[in-house]
């Protein structure tokens, strides 16, 4: 296969980092820090990109700031998921309006998934005119630029050329939590679900370096990070974009074999592509979680075949089987779409007995989006929209059951936990299979992993308390 993977020359990375260094220079001319706030809409993967706005807006002086109130300079990360997502962006994007009327300075930018289409770019420029500037996920490298630009010549800038997007390496990050991170391994989606706008806004699989992700691994441990999540649309695709790259299990098995006292996770996996090997190696490694999120999407062969998925429930259930036959502790987690275009009672039924064999530990349920340009959004939709409020409030009642049910299953087990942070009188933590746990304990167990027994439970969370070993040497 020939190499079609671009990597941003470093040499156009440096020219960001003097446009950075410009904009910290005008900054002290001023003799303030300026403030910025960024706001971020849709999945991991927008927050992994936020967290590089902020990291170069870092670099250019800034301060970080919790609302638009303020802020000397506005990000708007947006998502193309579904029609919901996408009105709470221009409700959102709308009023900004005001807050730029009193803070008259303010420059404000709208980028992300929704940016990718033509369309809604074209929408910012003409109706939303306090935005300042616009750039679509393959630009973002380019945001120091933007800025300057902005900020010196008092004109909006665009960034929506359309490009299959290349990979961009050494944009500085700043990460939210000092305990969590992400670490996307690859970009892009290739597998066109005829209901996704993913792949025209994110453009072609295109995977990273396997060295770039150990080192960036390596530094992340070293650094005190615990709880490190590998993110992709597909991460089972990852490495087949170009020759010589390891397969996802090879990368995960030679992540988990790194030194340090850590937790590795991943997502999106993709049931046509997740298999033996992959269950194989998660069930070898202690540092792998024994979490899966392995999305169904629905119930009915039919309705899978529309959707594009390229497997049928069958083979899904056969992976769910072996899986859980190598790792009986997994914790399983999926996506699912009630109401795809011409999905008749059975066929729904379908999804809720598959649901019901399963028994998943949770399940994020959507109504079906027609999102424009997608094959799904061209097909004939004839079940009204309250048939599909119904089957969806049936399917979550479904889940809110099975959910109270795995959670009593935990009641006087015990998990190995990290500590993430307090509520109130309690502790916060996450199991390996990231479920949240409250129990009484002090400060200093924050960020370290703990042994607690599971007391109680809610729909949503579990109860517990320090295992007897650890509470003798508190
Ligand atoms: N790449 C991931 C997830 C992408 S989006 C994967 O393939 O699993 C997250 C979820 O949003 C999808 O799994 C799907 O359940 C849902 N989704 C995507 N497009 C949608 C649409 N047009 N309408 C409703 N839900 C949608
Ligand atoms: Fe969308 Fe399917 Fe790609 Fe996931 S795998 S991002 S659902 S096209
Ligand atoms: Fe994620 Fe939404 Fe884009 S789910 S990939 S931010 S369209």
């Amino acid at each position: 296969m020939e190499r079609k993977t671009a990597v941003i020359p470093p040499e156009k990375l440096a020219a960001q980092t003097e446009y950075c260094e410009k904009i910290a220079a005008l900054w002290r001319r001023e003799g303030r820090t300026p403030l910025a706030f960024v706001d971020t809409y849709g999945c991991q993967q927008n927050e992994a990109d936020s967290e590089r706005i902020r990291g170069m807006l870092r670099e250019s002086g800034y301060a970080m700031g919790e609302s638009e109130e303020g802020a000397d300079v506005v990000v708007i990360n947006t998502c193309a998921i579904r029609e919901h997502a996408e009105q709470r962006v221009y409700g959102n994007v709308g009023a900004l309006v005001h807050a730029k009327r009193r803070h008259p300075g303010q420059k404000i930018f709208v980028c992300g998934c929704m940016m990718g289409q033509p369309a809604a770019a074209e929408r910012m420029k003409k109706s939303y005119r306090h935005v300042d500037g616009v750039f679509n996920p393959h630009q973002l490298w380019r945001f120091p630029e933007l800025l300057y630009s902005v900020l010196t010549q008092k004109k909006r800038v665009f960034a929506t050329e359309s490009s299959d997007g290349a990979i961009c390496e050494g944009i500085p990050v700043e990460r939210q939590s000092s305990l969590k991170a992400w670490v996307s391994i690859m970009y892009g989606c290739n597998n066109f679900c005829s209901y996704c706008i993913v792949p025209y806004v994110r453009g072609r699989e295109r995977s990273r370096d396997p060295e770039e992700i150990v080192r960036e691994v390596e530094g992340l441990i070293a650094a005190g990070y615990k709880d490190i999540t590998l993110l992709g649309q597909n991460v089972n695709s990852y490495g087949k974009d170009r020759d010589g790259l390891p397969d996802f299990a090879d990368l995960l098995a030679r992540l988990a074999e790194l030194p340090g006292e850590f937790l590795l996770r991943f997502m999106t996996s993709h049931p046509k592509d997740a298999g033996k090997k992959l269950f194989d190696t998660m069930a070898k490694y202690p540092k792998i979680a024994k979490q899966l999120h392995l999305p169904f999407q629905s119930g009915n062969d039919r309705v899978l075949a529309a959707m594009n998925r390229r497997y049928d429930s069958a083979h899904y259930r056969e992976l769910i089987a072996y899986a859980r036959s190598v790792m009986p502790d997994l914790v399983l987690t999926s996506d699912v779409i009630v109401g795809f275009p011409g999905e008749t009672e059975e066929e729904f039924e379908d999804t809720l007995r598959l649901i019901e064999e399963i028994r998943y530990d949770a399940l994020f349920t959507f109504i079906f989006s027609p999102r424009k340009g997608t094959p799904a959004a061209a097909m004939d939709d004839p079940t009204p929209k309250k048939e599909k409020n119904d089957r969806f409030d049936r399917l979550v009642k479904l889940q809110d059951a099975i959910s109270a049910e795995r959670h009593r299953a935990y009641v006087g087990k015990t998990f190995r936990v990290l500590v993430d942070g307090r509520d109130g009188d309690l502790l916060t933590a996450r199991t390996e299979g990231g479920r949240l746990v409250r129990f009484s304990g002090a400060d200093g167990l924050i960020g370290s992993f703990q042994s607690v027994t599971v007391t109680d439970h809610t729909t949503w969370s579990l109860v517990g308390a320090l295992a007897e070993q650890e509470r003798d040497h508190e």
